[in-house]
């Protein structure tokens, strides 16, 4: 049997098939309901178009539907031999529906098509991910409104500087997650263009596609213009949604860090709920705060993932490589890591417990607003201020 629609007869080398295909296949499976998307897309285009009889468009729409809902339900599976979902479609829509199914790939390449469908996935992670961190800066004007009148000292170079509060604390970063969900968002500009009709990379000669009917049917801003562009551009989107995953993630690798040292027993500022912290295997008192460590410890993951793709598109030729298949895997393992780590962040928030018992100010850190008092009240200079203060710090 014959799995790829390019097989012209020969076989393929059954190590260069598993070295080709890779991984792809599996990470395609994420990809099988935006293709489908794209695809339906595409048929009502060759349709009005008067490439596709009324009769054909209808059954591949109809066959394209029932393999995504067939494919939701788990009964089948974008296999190594089909090397990805696009060829899984066509295959199958060629083996249930004959002519039609042979019909479907007028006008179109799997270079233009993976591009449609990453970037339906990226639009619908792009909004998952940005309202993930907003949930994540909501939990923490929560923890402001509930604990924000408790002091805490401020920390510059790691040592005591002014007065600070749980309020402040919180919402820093706060501020700083909504604007890493803004950049997030930022990121639609490099995604909402529609690729289709670009086709392997040089449009479709004279063929009469129609890419602004396939981009208001998927709802693009704009088309990717010209169709040259379209190739130079894979990648560019992934670095950029990675970028700033890392920056979200590095926000909330601080906020953990703050958390971990604030749970120490030297700090003793904060308490984490027992269901929160794992044991140790030795040290029957331990309660740890591994959550937070691995919290930390997850921009690194980010990071990897951005260094990694930006690496496999720089110093390319122009037109499409297959090196920008490998884009898939760190841009996923990019975007799943993120979102686990703002579940759980969202979850933890809730139970963290500022212990204002435990948290003393000494007056050494009013001494900024006691020089500040000297100049409004005396109106001495600041310098002059500042050496008083000094002066009768011990
Ligand atoms: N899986 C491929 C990718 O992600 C799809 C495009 C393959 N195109 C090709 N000419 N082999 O890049």
């Amino acid at each position: 049997m014959t799995t790829r629609v390019w097989d012209k007869g020969e076989p393929l080398d059954d190590l260069v098939l598993r070295y080709t295909a890779g991984e792809d296949h599996a990470l395609d499976d994420r990809l099988v309901a935006y293709d489908v998307r794209a695809s339906i897309a595409h048929v009502e285009m060759l349709r009005e178009q008067s490439l596709l009889s009324d009769e054909d468009a209808g059954a591949l729409r109809e066959g394209l539907g029932t393999l995504a809902s067939e494919h939701a339900a788990g009964e089948w599976r974008v296999a190594l031999e089909e090397e990805d979902c696009h060829t899984a479609l066509e295959r199958r829509l060629i083996e249930r529906l004959g002519d039609a199914g042979e019909r479907v790939h007028l006008g179109r390449s799997r270079n233009d098509q993976v591009l449609a469908a990453l970037r339906l996935y990226l639009r619908d992670r792009i909004a998952e991910l940005a309202s993930g961190a907003d949930g994540i800066a909501d939990e923490l004007e929560a923890l402001a409104m509930r604990d924000g009148g408790i002091a805490l000292p401020g920390y510059t170079h790691m040592q005591r500087a002014m007065p600070s509060s749980v309020e402040l604390w919180a919402l820093g970063f706060a501020a700083e997650v909504r604007d890493d969900a803004a950049g997030i968002r930022g990121v639609s500009r490099r995604v909402e263009k529609n690729p289709l009709g670009s086709a392997a990379g040089y449009g479709t000669a004279d063929l009469p596609i129609d890419r602004e009917s396939t981009r208001v049917r998927l709802e693009f801003d704009a088309l990717h213009e010209p169709v040259t562009a379209v190739q130079l551009s894979r990648g560019k989107g992934e670095a950029h949604l990675l970028f700033e995953i890392t920056l979200l993630l590095q926000d909330l690798g601080r906020l953990a860090a703050d958390l971990v040292l604030f749970a120490t027993h030297e700090f003793g500022f904060v308490e984490l709920p027992a269901e929160f912290t794992t044991g140790s295997s030795i040290m029957p008192q331990k309660r740890n705060p591994d959550l937070f460590e691995l919290v930390r410890g997850r921009s690194a993951m980010a990071q990897g993932a951005l260094f990694e793709v930006l690496a496999i598109f720089a110093k390319l030729t122009s037109g499409y490589h297959r090196d920008l298949q490998l884009l898939k895997a760190p841009l996923f393992r990019g975007i799943d890591g993120a979102l686990d780590t703002i579940a759980i962040v969202r979850h933890a928030l809730p139970g963290i417990q500022f212990r204002e018992d435990r948290i003393e100010l000494d007056p050494s850190l009013d001494a900024a607003a006691r020089a500040y008092r000297l100049v409004v009240d005396e109106g001495l200079t600041f310098r002059e201020a500042y050496r008083r203060v000094a002066k009768n710090l011990s």
